[in-house]
Formats: C-alpha cells, structure tokens, sequence
C-alpha cells in the first residue's frame, strides 16, 4: 500500500479520499500538480458560473473549462432537454441516418459561413481534429499540416503532432516530417511553409488558447486565408474553444471574415451534460463522405441524446438576450480589468476579444503563481498551459453583472494577497 496522499493537508475525510484514489488509481502526477500549486480542488456542487470544493469553499468558475460551461454549470434549460431525450432516446447506432443527428447538422449548416455544409460528428475536440486532418489530407492529395507553433488541437494520434507536439514526442507520435509549425501573427513565415505548394491544411485556432489567447494581428487570419487559397491548401479553423459565441458572433473566424474550409468545434457544444464535438466540411473536402460512408466511424460521436443537448446548446446561444449579455459583461470586464491594472501593476496587460480573454502577469510564471490566492479568494481560473505568465479568463455568455462585480473584487482582493509573490514571479517556476 502506497503513502496516503496529500500526506499534509487540511480537508474533510470525503475530499482526502478523493483525493487519495485519484492519485492512487487515476493521474497521480496532476494530482500532485494541482496540491503543489495550492488547489487541492475536488469539484462537489455546482450550479450556473460557481463551483464548490468537495469541502463547500465556493468558487467563481472563469476556466469553465476552456468553455465546456459556456452557458453555466447544470443549465436548467440543457438539463431538461437531456432528461426529456432520455425517454425517448439514447445514444443510438452510429451505422444509421438518425433524425436527432440529422437535425442537428442542418442547423450547424445553416449557422456556419461559407460553403460549410457537412457535419462528421465525434465524442470529443481531438477527434474532431483528426477528421479535420483526415479530411484535408484525402481532398489534397497532400501530408503536410502545418500549424502554430503554440497551437492546441488534442492529445490523439494526429491532432497532438500538430502545433505544439511536446505531448506527441514524450509518446513518440511525433512526425515533424509531416507536420511543420510556424509562429502565430508571422504571415511571411506562413508563406515560406505554404509556397512550396506540399501543404495539405493549415490548422490553426482563431485565438490560440493554451498559448493565452493572444489576439490576431489586423489581417493576419484574412492573410493566411489568402495564402491558402494561392497554395491550394485548405484551412482548418479550431473553434473548439473559441467558437460559441464567445467572442460575439457564433465563430469567431467570422470576426475577421474568414471562410474557413473546415471548421473544428467540441467542449460548449456539450452543454457540459453530454459529450459531443463535430467537424463540418465545405464543398472543396467532402468528397469522403460521398465516396466511402465508412471513412470515419465514431461509436459514440453524434450520440442522439447529444445530439439534441447540442441543438439546445446552439439555440440558446443564438439568443438575441444571450449576445446582449455577452456583450455587456464584456464591457464590464473590460473596463473593470483595465482599471484593476492601474492599481495593480503585476496584472501587465490585457488581451481581449469579447469573453475570450488572457490576463498577461509578471514574471514568466506570474499566473501560476497567481492560482493559490486566486483559489483562497474564491475564484477558479487556470493558466495558460504553454506560457504561464498568461492567466485564461473565460466568464460565461449567461454571466450576470452582480457576479462579473464579485468577481472583479475577489480578483483584487487575490492580487493584494499575492503582493510578496512578486519578486519570485520573475523567476521560472515551471
Ligand atoms: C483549441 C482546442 N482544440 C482541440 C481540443 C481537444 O479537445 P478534447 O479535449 O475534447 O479532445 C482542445 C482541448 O482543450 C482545444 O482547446
């Protein structure tokens, strides 16, 4: 039998035992991660943009996870739409035309710009990824992705080899002969991958999210599309975290009015009650699906009571109220984080595209730091994982004002008590 783990801290039986199993049966070094950066965090209840600790320590929830609750935890509305499926459906037999699964590719059809028409339905962000490879690959003719440097797309065979590929390495699925990365916002060094003219897709997500949400330059995303169109390479967008109208329209290529070739969405389509994520596929890369109808086959991806969470999802999120209050707590924040700043000056900077934001702190690992007070005042947010000077923030489209304030106050009151962390910031942590 193993040491009791964590050997030292402080939590009821049932959070220790929780803790205990996972790190003896599940992810023992995340485990020991989270307790070594002072979250101990064991989700109990949870209910609309708050989470509560295994122990009853409330948090405010602005990883939401990377917007898996988008519309908030356990949405009542989401919730009656499974409960209302499931005495009637369930997860159905992938083998066959579905009217759940039907109805729900029309409506992202009719949602999604440009020539987007298919919709190949998967259990999850990275599967969507790999079918989006799959699909660009067979349309071209062509092996090589290229991808940013510090672009997420999945942990799975060919979504981990592109952009950042460390995970990919350590499992020796790597394969920088196909795969090449170059820096985000750099349209030259896009040209020198692309203009050889070997390049199957570009991957790429709207807004990198692990790399903390940096915001495009003016022309950048237009110009990779205009690349791709000269090269003949198709482009992939990622919406998986920032689609949804997290940025104001449903996708946020639509902000910068580009048509992508493929669009990859997963995490908010869930509702955060059913797994689903899906791959819609213009006219220039279905072909596949005409050709060969066994091509991709997912057993659980497009499950029916998904199906119809998803379509649930979609018609909330289309709301008129629902972009109003997007917006107006975009503003909020906005203007509360920027006045944050001025009295706080280890909160260096703020990047911003609606509810899509990337607080930037001092010291290389500012936002990791920042993580234990954060979670002793009440908020739960995580740091971008390839630059953890960058603190994700993703409140909810359906996050009302009282609580965007709270949030705010707990924000400073963490900042204060983080004040002597400071000097160490500057040094790296991980
Ligand atoms: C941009 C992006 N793409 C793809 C994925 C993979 O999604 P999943 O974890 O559902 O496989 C993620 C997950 O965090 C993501 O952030």
């Amino acid at each position: 039998m193993s040491e009791p783990f964590p050997p030292d801290l402080e939590a009821s039986a049932a959070k220790r035992r929780a803790l205990e199993l996972n790190h003896r049966y599940v992810m023992p070094g995340r485990v020991e991660a989270f307790v070594s950066w002072g979250v101990p965090l064991v989700m109990g209840r949870r209910e609309g943009y708050c989470i509560w600790d295994l122990d009853g320590h409330r948090l405010i929830d602005i990883h939401l996870n990377g917007g898996v609750f988008n519309l908030g935890h356990r949405n009542p509305e989401l919730i009656e739409t499974l409960r209302d499926s499931l005495d009637e459906l369930d997860i159905g037999n992938h083998h066959f035309p579905s009217q759940a699964r039907g109805e729900l590719a029309e409506r992202l059809a009719a949602l999604s710009p440009g020539s987007l028409r298919y919709t190949v339905f998967a259990s999850g962000g990275s599967e969507a990824s790999d079918i989006a490879i799959k699909s660009a690959r067979r349309a071209t003719g062509r092996r090589k992705i290229v991808g940013i440097d510090a672009g997420y797309h999945g942990r799975t065979g060919l979504s981990g080899a592109v952009g950042d590929d460390s995970a990919a390495r350590y499992f020796l699925s790597d394969s920088p002969e196909h795969f090449v990365t170059v820096p985000f916002n750099d349209l030259e060094a896009m040209e020198r991958a692309l203009s050889p003219g070997d390049a199957a897709a570009v991957m790429i997500e709207t807004i990198p999210a692990t790399y903390g949400f940096p915001v495009p330059q003016e022309g950048y995303l237009p110009g990779v599309a205009d690349l791709c169109r000269r090269y003949g390479t198709l482009y992939i967008a990622d919406e998986v975290q920032t689609g949804l109208g997290r940025t104001g329209p449903l996708w946020a290529v639509e902000r910068y009015g580009v048509e992508p070739d493929i669009l990859v969405i997963g995490k908010g389509l869930s509702g955060g009650v059913y797994p689903i994520a899906a791959t819609l596929l213009g006219e220039s890369c279905s072909d596949w699906l005409r050709d060969n109808g066994w091509g991709h086959v997912s057993t659980f991806g497009g499950s029916e009571v998904g199906c119809r969470v998803a379509l649930k999802v979609l018609e909330i999120t289309t709301r008129s109220e629902t972009r109003e209050n997007a917006e107006r707590v975009a503003a909020r924040l906005e203007h509360g984080f920027a006045e944050l700043r001025r009295r706080e000056p280890f909160l260096k900077g703020v990047r911003q595209q609606g509810l899509v934001m990337g607080l930037e702190f001092e010291g290389k690992a500012g936002a990791l730091q920042l993580l234990r007070p954060l979670y002793e005042h009440g908020i739960w947010a995580m740091f971008a994982g390839f630059d953890p000077s960058v603190l994700q923030c993703k409140p909810g489209l359906l996050i009302d004002l009282a609580l965007c304030d709270e949030l705010l106050e707990r924000f400073e009151s963490a900042l204060r008590a983080a004040g002597d962390l400071k000097g160490e910031a500057q040094s790296e942590v991980v």
